[in-house]
């Protein structure tokens, strides 16, 4: 399958075309006519099997689901373009591959309508950033800007126009594959992410950027127990309050299209969801771009039980306003059908087609059809020394300290002797994930070979402790602790493979395994001290591994820089900043765990247990707080806050107050503080969360600089939404609080008039 694309792309080669002289005098291809006025005359041009082609996008390079669609081989794929009977393809990249494919739909085919080619470039393309998730944890939507920005570069001269992302599914449950593919468990950061996202990889639609897509739409991130592609039910009430905020953020941003999810809304495949398709996205949020189904999600709705078979599928897709059919085929199968037997309308097809010729126009597809396919340009962009640097930068801005116990971190630059301990240190094949699109693991600074350079001085050794299999035996045990012996610092890397990291990679344990642990165990009793990394794609359970370290650092998956931003931190070169968007639990069955959650009618506090500490909402054996709670990181340096005020204990409606405080840098060193704005509507019509972020501000400090920090509270801040997504704000208290994370706050209170 892998070398399809390639064949793909050499019989394309043999068989292109010229223009014929004809197309060129047809209005559509007069680039001084607008985008309407062109589209217009290509329908009119347009039969209707040309038009359900638009709609058609095929798989042509390595699969990235399950063999749904046209299930032929490279020959036939190529006749379907000739015939105009293909829209898009996914997974074919390249300047040459894709231009020569290019070539063809351009050339053979009878109205020469350009090719999409669309990828997941979901955190770079071949230069790897660390994963979204460790991304958002820089609180730093510049950054997510820039790194979506470079992949997009990247990527197009690779001849691709198009990637399936951001995804900004929230999610609460580590349990699932791709929490690292969002930005956390909160909404409003959920939202400043994929809204910078998206303006990053789309820029202006120059030749540098891709359209970007809003997935997946909606609430696929709600997986019950984390396990892929299962079953999802939120009320009304929590998917307009947490779920949908992000889309629409991406929304606003301007995405141009969006993709449905896999899973059912209200008992209805999202993919036939009128309400999600139609109601929410075309009529409330003024949608303009184009819908594309994910991999089979058309076909799939047989097996929901929602549809009898793929014409039924294909009715119930389109009637519901999605639009474009990824790999299952039930559109070029059926729709001619369905139109003819007017079961289906025209006018759906035809402005499904408008929608997507209008971005094919957009690109200058017409106009240029081989802008992105120069080969020159493709190897001077790809893994330049920029892309490299920023990929670093960014590493470094995501890895979160979550402990450092006297000042363990940073360790002195003439140190002697480091051991470095841990599979997961050197081992390549597990250093990226599943969504790391051209990444050469091969580019990948190991953490061994980062901590190498960074500490040339210093006698490093290494030792696998565990074996790829996460086996710890007698004999790794012997050769770690006879080099510990000697070091005067461990630094244990533990965690989970990047393969395991992704789509269709949900785990139902999310502790170190027993191998690492065994480890760690011994590495403690050395005496030694442990610095702990962890290698992972999700937040895992470190509960055992807590008395057992020193220090530990979340590396998260750092992409191609990572052993390099992980050295930078170890020597102090760069102080962490990062906070967790995602809460850490206790234990599995705590799952899911989340700051913002209600408060019941029974609260509890954690901590107390007198006799009225029984009947209430707790577990026995945990606390109910998560173990590392949203917002939580850890610096080099210390922070003190202090004075929180506001402006006036009494706001009105279309008024604002502001809310003032200090924030000092306590510590020797400079540093950032990402400065946490939540807000709690203490009574309403319908229960609020306990507290909501609502601002944030990520600040420098110099050693010892204490700053006045404000936010101006805007009504905005304080409405929310009923279930139908009808915005309400009342009248009442509401209590502000600010701190370093969810958790260690101080509040205020006012009343909203
Ligand atoms: C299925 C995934 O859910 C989606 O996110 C991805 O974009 C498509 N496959 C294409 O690879």
């Amino acid at each position: 399958m892998r070398g399809k694309y390639l064949l793909l792309s050499a019989i394309a080669f043999v068989s292109g075309l010229r223009f014929s002289s004809a197309q060129i005098k047809y209005p559509y291809r007069n680039a001084n006519l607008s985008i309407e006025k062109r589209i217009t005359d290509l329908l009119s041009r347009m039969t209707l099997d040309e038009k359900v082609g638009q709609l058609n996008q095929l798989n042509s390079g390595p699969l990235t689901g399950p063999e749904a669609g046209n299930g032929k081989g490279p020959k036939e794929m190529l006749q379907q373009i000739r015939d105009g009977k293909v829209g898009s393809l996914l997974n074919v990249v390249g300047a040459v591959e894709t231009g020569n494919i290019q070539k063809i739909a351009v050339t053979e085919s009878r109205l020469g309508i350009p090719l999409l080619f669309a990828l997941d470039v979901i955190h770079g393309y071949k230069t790897i950033f660390p994963i979204p998730i460790a991304e958002s944890c820089s609180w730093d939507p510049d950054l997510a800007e820039k790194c979506a920005s470079a992949a997009a570069k990247e990527a197009s001269a690779s001849g691709l126009h198009w990637t399936f992302a951001p995804m900004m599914d929230l999610t609460r449950d580590p349990r699932w594959g791709r929490v690292m593919e969002g930005a956390g468990e909160d909404p409003y950061l959920g939202g400043v992410f994929a809204a910078a996202r998206v303006r990053g990889f789309q820029g202006n639609l120059d030749n540098n950027h891709l359209l970007a897509c809003v997935k997946h739409f909606a609430g696929y991130g709600a997986a019950e127990s984390g396990r892929e592609y299962n079953t999802v039910d939120i009320s009304r009430y929590n998917l307009w309050n947490m779920y949908l905020p992000p889309y629409k953020a991406a929304v606003d941003a301007g995405a141009a299209t969006v993709m449905n999810s896999f899973n059912i809304v209200d008992g209805i495949p999202a993919s036939a969801n009128k309400y999600l398709n139609t109601e929410v996205l075309r009529k409330k949020w003024k949608f303009r771009g184009f819908m594309v189904s994910d991999w089979s999600s058309f076909s799939e709705m047989i097996n929901h039980g929602f549809a009898e078979n793929k014409i039924d599928a294909a009715e119930k897709a389109i009637l519901s306003g999605s639009q474009m059919d990824m790999e299952s085929g039930v559109f070029i199968q059926h729709l001619k059908t369905l139109i003819s037997s007017k079961k289906v309308p025209q006018k759906l097809l035809d402005n499904a087609v408008r929608d997507i010729l209008y971005y094919k126009f957009k690109l200058g597809l017409f106009d240029n059809p081989y802008k992105y396919h120069n080969e020159n340009h493709e190897k001077s962009v790809q893994l330049s020394s920029e892309m490299h640097e920023l990929s670093k930068q960014a590493s470094c801005k995501s890895m979160v300290l979550l402990k450092n116990e006297n000042g363990t971190l940073p360790l002195d630059k003439n140190i002697k002797n480091i051991l470095v301990v841990g599979n997961l240190a050197t081992n390549r094949s597990a250093s990226l994930d599943f969504w790391s699109a051209k990444g050469d693991t091969n580019q990948v600074t190991t953490y061994l070979a980062g901590i190498k350079s960074k500490f040339a001085k210093s006698e490093i050794s290494f030792s696998e402790g565990y074996n790829e299999k996460n086996r710890f035996s007698t004999e790794t045990e012997n050769d770690m602790l006879t080099k510990a012996q000697k070091a005067d610092v461990v630094i244990a890397v533990i965690g989970i493979s990047g393969k395991l990291a992704g789509e269709a990679r949900s785990l139902a344990d999310i502790a170190p395994a027993s191998g690492q642990m065994e480890m760690l165990r011994k590495l403690h009793s050395s005496g030694k001290k442990v610095i702990v990394l962890v290698h992972a794609a999700r937040p895992m359970i470190l509960t055992d591994v807590l008395p057992m370290s020193s220090s530990i650092l979340y590396c998260w998956i750092g992409g191609t820089e990572m052993g390099a931003a992980l050295a930078e931190i170890l020597a102090g070169d760069y102080n962490p900043s990062a906070k967790l968007t995602m809460s850490f639990p206790h234990a599995v069955g705590q799952i899911p765990v989340y700051y913002n959650s209600f408060n019941t009618g029974r609260p509890h506090v954690d901590g107390r247990d007198g006799p009225d500490d029984f009947w209430v909402s707790r577990y026995r054996d945990i606390p109910n707080a998560a173990l590392f709670p949203f917002g939580f990181g850890l610096s080099y340096t210390s922070w003190e806050y202090s004075n929180l005020e506001l402006s006036s204990h009494n706001m009105d409606k279309n008024g604002s107050i502001t809310c003032t405080l200090y924030v000092k840098n306590k510590g020797p060193l400079d540093g950032e503080e990402i400065v946490q704005l939540y807000i709690r509507d203490v009574s309403a019509s319908y229960v609020r969360p306990i507290k909501e972020l609502k601002s944030f501000k990520k600040l420098y400090f110099k050693a010892g600089e204490s700053k006045k920090v404000e936010f101006t509270i805007t009504p905005s801040m304080l409405s929310f939404y009923d279930p139908e997504g009808n915005t309400l704000l009342e009248s009442g208290s509401f209590t502000v609080f600010v701190g370093k994370n969810s958790k260690e706050v101080q509040e205020a209170s006012f009343v909203l008039k």
